[in-house]
């Protein structure tokens, strides 16, 4: 069994949700692992604590001061004896005082003390999702390392349609089974390959103030390079202006234009794997001003275009010191599959991931997203998630194909 001998402590709060938790805690079982719930206040309200213990087969953990609870089983042996924490549904106000640090309930106090993974499926309103407050908790959460599933879009239990739904039940158990197989004996490593990462947004110089740039934000590149990273690689990113910062254990080359990112690429081969995340601009201004531009009385000066190199498809092209697997992005309005299957060939890289770019769908700037992975096999559809988590799969998949030898 996929799960067999796996210890979940399954937080659950406040939420319509919860009624999910339910399945959630049978399919664990089912597939071998013991679980051990923590139900909130606000949970309580919602699912009770019999049908958990009945579906667990454990007790239930409900009250920080309780007596029986802590001489039972302590707050601190709750979280250490876990394997993984999951949080489902993680509400906005449990993001929040994990964000913060608090330990103002038995929950918050198993997360505070925890040194194991954490794993949450948020689920709310979705303006509540949508608030600052909120995404920066997340984003606080994710930065220390806390893994995310969903929340997916549709329509919510107070009628309104958005972000917010928690992530269907089969998609938090992938989460939950890719979380634990990071920890398994058996974890694919990249212990001494060399990856090249690109990353970011490039600037393209119009004269010595101004330049043309787009709106990449960096997120999906560092995240690959830092998951990359913590598999074992030996990784350069090369990253446009960005307001992130460097991923602990990566070497990070810093660029503006797409001349200087094709540059410092080429001077960190050889490598073994190349994965192209920035938004390089298409196209640079030929007549850079020496000067700064100025406004006159006349008509406004006109730019001269010239196309960049694709540093993608420089890496991919055949010879001796092509890196053994070059992974490309293809960031589409329309057409999606489609145009990413001519993107993989025409610029040769072997694999593509595909996202979503259109208004709407939050990816550029934003921290979730959902994306094809395209091969010469064939494609397959990842769920929604973070761009953390994108990132994991994809660096696990990259391990997974040096380990069989499947890399081209
Ligand atoms: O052609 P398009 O820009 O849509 O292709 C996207 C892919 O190509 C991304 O992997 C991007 O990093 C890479 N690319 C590149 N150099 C360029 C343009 C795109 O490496 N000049």
């Amino acid at each position: 069994m996929a799960l067999s001998g796996r210890r979940v402590l399954l937080i659950v709060s406040g939420g319509i949700a919860a009624y999910k938790s339910l399945d959630l805690i049978r399919r664990l079982r089912d597939r071998g692992a013991s679980v051990r719930c923590i139900l909130t206040r606000g949970g309580a309200e919602f699912v009770t604590p019999l049908s958990l213990a009945a579906l667990s087969g454990e007790p239930v953990y409900q009250d920080l001061f309780s007596l029986k609870d802590e001489t039972e089983m302590g707050h601190i042996r709750l979280s250490r004896d876990a394997d993984l924490i999951v949080v489902a549904p993680a509400t906005a106000d449990l993001l929040a005082r994990m964000a913060a640090g608090l330990a103002d309930d038995l929950a918050a106090t198993a997360l505070l003390a925890t040194d194991k993974p954490v794993l949450v499926a948020p689920a709310m309103n979705t303006r509540m999702w949508d608030h600052p407050a909120t995404r920066a908790n997340m984003a606080v959460l994710e930065s220390r390392g806390v893994l995310r599933v969903g929340p997916a879009a549709g329509e919510l239990a107070c009628g309104e349609v958005g972000e917010g739904r928690m992530a269907e039940v089969a998609d938090i158990l992938a989460a939950i089974e890719d979380a634990l197989g990071r920890d398994s004996p058996g974890e694919p490593s990249l212990a001494g390959l060399h990856a090249v990462v690109t990353s970011g947004p490039t600037h393209e110089p119009i004269d010595p103030v101004r330049y043309i740039a787009n709106r990449s934000s960096g997120k999906q590149g560092h995240a690959i390079a830092a998951a990359l990273a913590r598999l074992g690689a030996r990784v350069t990113l090369v990253s446009g202006p960005t307001a992130l910062p460097d991923p602990s254990g990566v070497e990070v080359v810093r660029v503006e234009s797409a001349l200087e990112m094709l540059a410092a690429c080429r001077a960190a081969l050889p490598a073994h794997i190349a994965v192209c995340a920035a938004a390089v601009a298409d196209w640079r201004v030929a007549n850079v001003g020496a000067g700064k531009l100025k406004k006159g009385g006349g008509a406004p000066p006109a730019l001269e275009l010239v196309l960049n190199p694709d540093i993608l498809a420089h890496l991919s092209a055949p010879g001796p010191g092509r890196p053994a697997l070059v992974v490309g992005f293809a960031a589409e309005t329309g057409d999606l599959l489609a145009n990413a299957r001519s993107k993989r060939e025409t610029k040769g890289c072997d694999w593509i991931v595909a996202n979503n770019v259109s208004t709407g769908s939050g990816t550029f700037g934003g921290d979730a997203n959902t994306v094809h992975l395209l091969s010469a096999d064939g494609s397959e559809s990842w769920p929604p998630m973070s761009k953390a988590e994108v990132a994991r799969r994809l660096a696990r998949r990259i391990a997974g194909a040096f380990a069989v030898g499947a890399a081209p």
